[in-house]
């Protein structure tokens, strides 16, 4: 292998350097320490990747020995990695290191080759070609050399909080070598999607560069659980929208989908020991989700280190359930619908009666063994319990909190002891510690959404949280009402039928938010996380990417960079995120993910953030 040197290349480069330098740092979310250059490199198909070559010990055949099995030098072994771009890892459901972090390089190359960006509107008006580094005498990447330094196990693809490392160092020479660190399979997949943020197609096809060598990036998440809400009942959604978030949440280097996947609106989960709960709670013939679909979800997740969480809403958001199983729900399509629920139809599960444990056996007995070999958590749910509609309920006849709240506990108790029992973590949403006084185990980590106040109190008890502060993180917000309202009274009332979390949650206010703020060093160390939420009442395939997009890259942001910029003690400021998440939603877009627009390009045209500033007219 030959390295064209350095200095052979400055004269190329050098003219243009002056005429403007590179507007942004690319690399979004900010990495914990970044240091670029100014040089220029090209990159293509002939770029070698190597992983644990050396004597770095690696392992993937004591951990699974079954279908990912591959001949080893003993335990480590020099690994030259035939990358395609089409690349997918074919040994799904056993995972090995060495399959996941091929999917990476593949997927990164991709990336970077083919779905790439060219930055017009990066640069100024006109100004794109003198800003392009020649195409001539030019140093290649012609070296990546991956090392893991640490062994995966079980949990690195199905971890707890806490339980994966995901940092990673990464380097870019000048002469075209780079290199990647990182602890873990995990790491090395955060990486590469660094890596894939350094390069630019040229507008002379098919040259891709960088301009930013040499390059040094050391980076660590801020929080553990950096996820987003996935809500498949109101409205029902393809697989192909959900490896498309899948994918998006990846280049975000969020780790966490959590799929609400059934509510009183529809059923769309297939239960194979209890197939008329689809066949009669789906929407339509379709429209549901098949074992091997849960799985290959899973398993798409688990190839980008995105650990997917399924929640089956109890005991509140339970009616559709009804359709199959009236003897286990209360209040189903009550009327009017608000003195029984948060929205039509209603439908809890009963509290006391003897149908429910047998219901609810034999549905987790069904599907917890199925999703536990690929998540530690299952989320039981538990928001919004209304109880009014258990004076509906012929078992308790009562909404008496004093006689309610027990059979609360006891209800929990049981449904987190399936969840135990089948290997899992229980998630639960903050109303059933705040709202019905139930104890929980330590285990159980707690979603809040009320914000701030919520945090507070939740973690002053000792609870674990993530965080989906409603104020800041419900993209479904803002848009309106989607109930129809009658003429006259109601109509004037209600004008102009702004929704009950209006307003809209824009990326600057998404941004704003700490999820530790305000707390104590103890309180905030039990804030795990959060996720961005996106209730779909108004959001289907068609949408979904808008709504997500890029707003959730700002939360993403948050959650793996802090809101603090440890540089200067500061929040993170509007004038450095603005033009990197402008750049960053171009890349989205190139690779597929119809994300909206950040600023017109008249803002971001030139890299100057004070183009678009605000000011007042005095
Ligand atoms: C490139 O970076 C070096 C080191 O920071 C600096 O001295 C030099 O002026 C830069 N060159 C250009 C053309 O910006
Ligand atoms: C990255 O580099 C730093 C400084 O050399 C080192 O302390 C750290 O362990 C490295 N991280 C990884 C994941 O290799
Ligand atoms: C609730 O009321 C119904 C109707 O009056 C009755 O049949 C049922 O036994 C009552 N349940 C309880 C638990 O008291
Ligand atoms: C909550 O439950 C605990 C123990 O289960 C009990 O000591 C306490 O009095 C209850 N508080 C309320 C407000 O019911
Ligand atoms: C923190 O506390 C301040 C002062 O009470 C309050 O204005 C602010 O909303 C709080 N912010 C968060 C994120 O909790
Ligand atoms: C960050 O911004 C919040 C309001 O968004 C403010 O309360 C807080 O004091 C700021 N923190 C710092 C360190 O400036």
């Amino acid at each position: 292998m030959k390295f064209i040197d350095r200095s052979s290349v400055l004269p190329n480069v050098l003219p243009f350097l002056f005429l403007a330098s590179t507007p942004v740092q690319a690399v979004w979310p900010a990495p914990s320490k970044l240091s670029t250059g100014n040089s220029s490199l090209l990159i293509d198909k002939t770029l070698g990747v190597t992983y644990n070559g050396g004597n770095v010990r690696w392992s993937s055949t004591e951990l699974y020995p079954r279908r990912c099995a591959r001949k080893t030098n003993e335990n480590w072994f020099l690994l030259q990695l035939s990358w395609t771009l089409d690349y997918e890892p074919s040994c799904a459901p056993a995972f090995s290191s060495e399959e996941i972090v091929t999917g990476g390089v593949a997927r990164a190359m991709k990336n970077i080759l083919e779905d790439n960006l060219v930055p017009w509107k990066l640069y100024g008006r006109n100004q794109l070609e003198s800003t392009e580094p020649s195409t001539e005498g030019q140093t290649y990447v012609r070296q990546l050399e991956i090392t893991q330094t640490g062994t995966d196990s079980t949990e690195t693809f199905k971890p707890l909080a806490g339980q994966v490392d995901e940092s990673y160092n990464l380097t870019l020479g000048t002469d075209g070598k780079a290199t990647i660190q990182a602890v873990s399979s995990t790491g090395v997949l955060r990486a590469l999607e660094s890596f894939s943020q350094l390069f630019f197609k040229h507008s002379q096809a098919p040259y891709v560069y960088t301009k930013l060598a040499p390059v040094e990036i050391s980076d660590k998440p801020e929080y553990d659980h950096r996820g987003i809400l996935f809500d498949t009942s109101r409205n029902f959604f393809s697989l192909e929208s959900i490896y498309r978030t899948i994918d998006a949440m990846a280049w975000n280097k969020m780790n966490r989908f959590h799929i609400h996947v059934t509510d009183s609106q529809s059923w769309p989960l297939e239960i194979p020991a209890m197939p008329e709960l689809h066949e009669k709670g789906a929407y339509a013939k379709g429209m549901t989700y098949t074992p091997e679909n849960v799985q290959a979800i899973q398993a798409y997740g688990i190839y980008r280190g995105v650990e997917v969480i399924f929640e089956i809403d109890s005991p509140g958001h339970f009616g559709s359930a009804a359709l199959s199983h009236p003897e286990v729900v209360s209040a189903w399509q009550a009327e009017p619908w608000a003195k029984y629920c948060a929205e039509p139809p209603c439908g809890q599960l009963r509290l006391n009666d003897p149908a429910v444990d047998p219901f609810l056996d034999k549905l987790m007995n069904d599907f917890l063994p199925r999703v536990s070999p690929y998540s530690a958590y299952f989320h039981t749910g538990g928001d919004e319990v209304n109880l009014n509609a258990y004076a509906l309920d012929p078992s308790v006849n009562s909404s008496d909190p004093a006689v309610l709240g027990p059979l609360i506990q006891k209800f929990v108790d049981k449904q987190h002891a399936r969840v135990r029992a089948a290997g899992l973590v229980p998630m639960v949403w903050e109303e059933i510690p705040a709202n019905y006084n139930v104890t929980l185990g330590d285990d159980v980590v707690v979603q809040s959404w009320l914000g701030d106040a919520a945090i507070n109190d939740l973690t002053a008890k000792g609870h674990k949280v993530i965080s989906s502060n409603y104020n800041f993180w419900y993209m479904d917000c803002g848009r309106g009402q989607w109930l129809n309202f009658a003429n006259g009274a109601e109509t004037e009332q209600y004008y102009p039928f702004n929704d009950w979390c209006t307003p809209y949650k824009n990326w600057r206010l998404a941004y704003s938010y700490d999820p530790r703020a305000n707390l104590t060093a103890e309180q905030a160390a039990l804030v795990i996380g959060g996720e961005v939420g996106a209730w779909s009442e108004t959001i289907d395939d068609a949408n979904i990417d808008d709504i997500l997009w890029p707003r959730s890259s700002a939360a993403g942001e948050v959650l793996w960079s802090g809101r603090i910029d440890p540089a200067t003690g500061q929040n993170r400021s509007q004038y450095d995120a603005g033009p990197r998440l402008a750049e960053f939603r171009e890349r989205m877009l190139a690779r597929g993910v119809l994300a909206g627009p950040v600023q017109m390009v008249y803002c971001t045209q030139g890299g100057d953030p004070t183009a678009c500033r605000f000011t007042t007219s005095s």
